[in-house]
């Protein structure tokens, strides 16, 4: 635990003497050039500025120190080496397999994962390019023109991310469709959009159990029906992503239709397997395998970068920094790009169920905070709605700002002034705006000046990339990936389970079988009282 490390103590210690210094100070200097030099990195086409911090090179060095005490690089081969580091689960974490080349040396107990992953990937190349090209039909001999992908978390989020991330890449491909909530609104919404005989279904769960996606699945294969495509000719409107072939067979879809991929691979981190196969009937395999081959560029970097330098080691250190030391406790992540605008949500899952626990490996509590809340819009949508705390609130929150230098479709001048919103933001929030300059442009009343002075000194990151491109986007996404593992394991929790999702699950069924009429049960009294009301309005509709 990290507050039992030699480094813990001096890490207070520096924290108490630089908590009231200011990065403004810092920027007025003479140094300040070699400041930016010194905080800056690059890895896998992305620049990372991160001199907006409240750090000198003595917190960093401790910083390091504290990732070497706690082990990371330790736990990371031991990631990379196929160990079972999601040990409450005795598994495996081996995404990184997935964007690997064919070559790569991963194993999983012993035997090498590389043969069964590439077979996948040609699998998903030889599928989406028939339905692509228009050669896989529909039940009546059309071909397919829209795509459902039916999952939930990372099921969902990773590639419904991906897709509006890339969407300037879709041209004339079928159009992909994502369905995740079970309140039937959603799925209904996009049914009302769909030709049957033109549609095809990816039914997309780990476990092929998740009540969303298999009540939404049983809705779907019902519309099908109710539209006119016979039992037989549903073959040709339904496939599977799973690592249930068992349940993929019990609900009527032909293993030959599945795509698997492994229990090694946490929901959370699976869009680079063949979950990611919207993917690649959005935007083409060959534009899916950019994807993966950014993720493996970031791998790279990762295992071999020195820690200074080490990107996803650096973002990791510094949110533990405000976490634990200074005790912020949310994050902001504001990429500046509407195709990016689904990043916050897939990122909000990543780190919060990675990382959102309270007890480490050997199930002793841990005593320091873990994950921050996090959240966050895209770019200057959240100037305009909850930027004013992030500038004058009462809470700091450390804010990673991501901005590609193009944008995938622009119009004349937009850009320039994207870019300037997104860099004036994080240049306000280091400086602030003091007395002196609020008077300087002949604001002199002390109440006004109390309103419109910012104390500045609020930290940031500036992630920069060319242009939304796959590769970019896969290396921006294994960097969260990756940050997410060091905070992990500088806090000595497993980041790979997610038992905490477990509960609400188990009491939903029975609570369904209440509002249904079916069953009467034992409950706290708000549940009684609710579940009364739900069903009572529940009958009349009935
Ligand atoms: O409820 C949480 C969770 O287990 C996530 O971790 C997972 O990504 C999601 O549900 C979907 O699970 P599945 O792919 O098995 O349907």
């Amino acid at each position: 635990m990290p507050i039992r490390l030699p480094v813990w103590p001096l890490l207070l210690q520096h924290h108490r003497t630089i908590r009231e210094q200011r990065m403004q100070d810092w920027f007025a200097g003479a140094d300040a050039e070699q400041r930016v030099q010194q905080f800056s990195c690059d890895a896998a086409g992305i620049h990372l500025d991160y001199s907006k911090n409240r750090i000198t090179a003595e917190t960093m060095a401790l910083l390091l120190r504290l990732a070497d005490e706690a082990g990371v690089p330790a736990r990371r081969d031991a990631m990379f080496a196929g160990e079972h580091v999601n040990d409450t689960e005795d598994r495996a974490a081996l995404h990184m397999a997935l964007r690997a080349p064919k070559d790569a040396p991963y194993r999983v107990d012993g035997t090498s994962v590389m043969p069964a992953v590439h077979a996948v990937l040609d699998r998903m190349r030889v599928f989406s390019e028939r339905v692509r090209s228009g050669e896989w039909k529909g039940y009546s001999g059309q071909p397919i023109r829209d795509v459902v992908n039916l999952g939930i978390g990372g099921s969902d989020l990773g590639p419904r991310m991906v897709c509006r991330a890339l969407a300037h890449l879709c041209g004339d491909s079928p159009r992909v469709h994502f369905v995740s909530n079970v309140d039937g609104t959603e799925l209904a919404e996009t049914l009302a959009r769909l030709d049957p005989a033109r549609t095809l279904v990816i039914v997309c769960s780990k476990t092929f159990t998740t009540l969303e996606t298999m009540a939404n699945a049983c809705s779907m294969r019902a519309w099908f029906l109710d539209h006119g495509v016979p039992e037989s000719g549903l073959a040709n409107h339904f496939v599977a992503v799973s690592t249930n072939a068992d349940a993929v067979r019990a609900f009527g879809i032909d293993p030959a239709n599945m795509f698997e991929f492994w229990d090694w691979i946490g929901g959370r981190f699976s869009l680079w397997s063949s979950v990611g196969l919207s993917i690649a009937l959005a935007v083409g395999f060959d534009a899916f395998a950019e994807l993966l081959a950014g993720g493996h560029d970031m791998d790279q970097h990762f295992r071999t970068a020195p820690p200074g330098r080490n990107m996803p080691l650096v973002l990791g250190v510094l949110g533990v920094w405000y976490r634990n030391l200074f005790g912020f406790p949310t994050s902001c992540m504001a990429p500046y790009s509407s195709a990016l605008e689904l990043f916050p949500a897939f990122l909000q899952q990543l780190e919060m169920e990675s990382n959102g626990k309270s007890v480490q490996h050997d199930g002793a509590p841990v005593q320091v905070d873990t994950s921050p809340v996090v959240w966050g819009t895209a770019g200057t949508n959240g100037q305009h709605a909850y930027f004013q705390l992030i500038h004058q609130g009462t809470q700091i929150v450390p804010v990673d700002f991501v901005a590609p230098l193009s944008a995938p479709r622009t119009l004349p001048g937009h850009h320039a002034k994207l870019l300037a919103n997104c860099f004036a933001q994080a240049e306000a929030l280091m400086r602030g705006r003091d007395e002196a300059e609020l008077r300087a442009a002949g604001i002199d009343d002390p109440v006004r000046i109390a309103h419109m002075r910012f104390a500045g000194n609020r930290p940031s990151n500036m992630l920069l990339i060319d242009g939304v491109t796959p590769r970019a986007l896969g290396a921006l996404i294994a960097l969260y990936e990756h940050r997410t593992f060091v905070q992990g394991a500088i806090w000595n929790i497993n980041s790979f389970d997610q038992w905490g999702v477990e509960l609400g699950k188990l009491l939903a069924r029975p609570i369904e079988a209440e509002l249904t009429g079916q069953a009467e049960g034992r409950h706290d009294a708000s549940t009684r009282s609710l579940i009364a009301r739900a069903r009572a309005v529940l009958s009349r509709h009935a």
